[in-house]
């Protein structure tokens, strides 16, 4: 388990936020017409509202929009940042380690939030006019996905390119097309996100044709292409196949561990509770006992933590209070969990023993799945007995 710190720098971006877009209509300043109608619409909404709740929401919306930075942040940065530089190089069949970068950790750990903080930043990714006047966007998302297949994830590519495939189309003409039309747009930074979706249920014959896709993705010899992935674990053991495992660097967003962590999180409830939101801590919330049951509570996820710190401030908030008290955990907790009152891990004098995952189950639920292991006998798995 690694000791995480607050960085107390950014990490070495410029200061211009660079928004990005997808391969959408874009208009002169780079905004897309859904965005724009999108804002209208929220416009509207916002004509029409209290303005004492709409002084309340953008004071919400300031706060979630902060990005708290911590050590992790900074391998990542500088990986990312090589993996731009390596398309510089002339394209050789050689295995490099800066085509793949993959960002692996537990759901809630704040994957996806890293790599959207970080991609917005980096001036090589984003959308510019290139020398016809034509709008290009160097970076695509995808999020694989569930259920998915090598052929499914090739046409969330193709569609995250603008393009819609015929219904037929083939898994290896997916795959064709989709490299060949990466090189039409101009697109050299695939992002995809959830990619434990396309590994996790995979076939032996599935997990080699995805594979194969990243490797041919990313050894083209007229176009250089580099893939950028999240996901939960089963992805890094995917990624450390002989095909793949010269190519790749994986980052690890390790869960936070209640010994290590306290500094930590000491300091990431100062950090949103006063500066971010200009509220005060209220007594017990700077305690070990508060800390070790606040990081239970978020099953130990850095992200998670995070949410819930800010769920606590928006209660605050709404109730125009001064300081954030132990009883907001409590009452988010229990909307989060649905868990009975008895039960709640903010309160409860056996909080550890206490699974927030199954809070919300009820007498019912567990004898449906003491049923379901029991019919299901030795293929009982966590997830055929609990679907996720
Ligand atoms: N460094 C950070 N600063 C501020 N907020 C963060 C940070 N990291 C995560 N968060 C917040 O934590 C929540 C969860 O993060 P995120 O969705 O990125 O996790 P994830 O690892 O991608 O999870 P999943 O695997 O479920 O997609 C989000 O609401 C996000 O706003
Ligand atoms: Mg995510």
């Amino acid at each position: 388990m690694s000791e995480h710190t607050i960085q107390s720098k950014q990490t070495g971006h410029n200061d211009e936020v660079n928004i990005m877009t997808t391969a959408a209509e874009v208009s002169e300043f780079g905004q897309t017409n859904d965005e724009k109608r999108s804002r209208a619409a929220i416009d509207r909404v916002r004509g029409l509202m209290d303005p004492r709740l709409l002084a309340a929401a953008d004071r919400l919306a300031a706060v979630n929009g902060r990005y708290v930075p911590i050590t992790r942040d900074k391998p990542l940065l500088g990986h990312l940042k090589a993996l731009v530089a390596s398309v510089t190089a002339p394209p050789t069949g050689k295995p490099d380690k800066r085509r793949i970068l993959a960002v692996v950790g537990k759901s809630g750990a704040g994957k996806t939030t890293a790599l959207a903080e970080h991609i917005a930043r980096i001036p090589e990714m984003q959308a510019y006019r290139d020398e016809d006047g034509i709008w290009i966007h160097p970076t695509i998302f995808i999020e694989a996905p569930s259920p998915c297949t090598p052929r499914l994830l090739a046409i969330a590519g193709l569609e995250a390119l603008g393009h819609a495939p015929p219904d037929r189309i083939r898994e290896n003409e997916a795959w064709l097309l989709f490299r060949r039309l990466l090189k039409v747009h101009k697109v050299m930074f695939v992002v995809i996100d959830e990619c434990q979706n396309a590994i996790e249920t995979a076939s032996v014959r599935q997990a080699t044709v995805i594979g194969d896709a990243f490797k041919h993705l990313t050894q083209m010899s007229d176009w250089p292409v580099r893939l950028i992935l999240a996901g939960v674990p089963p992805l890094a053991s995917f990624l450390a196949r002989k095909q793949l495992y010269n190519r790749r660097t994986v980052i690890p967003f390790d869960s936070l561990d209640t010994a290590g962590n306290q500094g930590l999180l000491s300091e990431v409830l100062r950090i949103v509770i006063e500066d971010h939101a200009n509220l005060e801590m209220a007594e017990g919330l700077d305690d070990e006992d508060f800390r070790s049951r606040l990081l239970h509570a978020v099953d130990a996820e850095f992200g998670s933590g995070l949410q819930m710190i800010r769920a606590a401030v928006e209660r605050a908030v709404l109730a125009d209070r001064r300081s954030v008290t132990k009883d907001d955990f409590k009452a988010v907790y229990a909307s989060f969990s649905g868990c009975k009152p008895t039960m709640n891990v903010f309160d409860a004098p056996d909080w550890a023993e206490l699974n927030p995952a199954t809070a919300l189950l009820r007498a019912e639920d567990r004898a449906w799945e003491e049923e379901r292991k029991r019919t299901k006998g030795k293929e009982a798995t966590i997830r055929s007995v609990r679907p996720q």
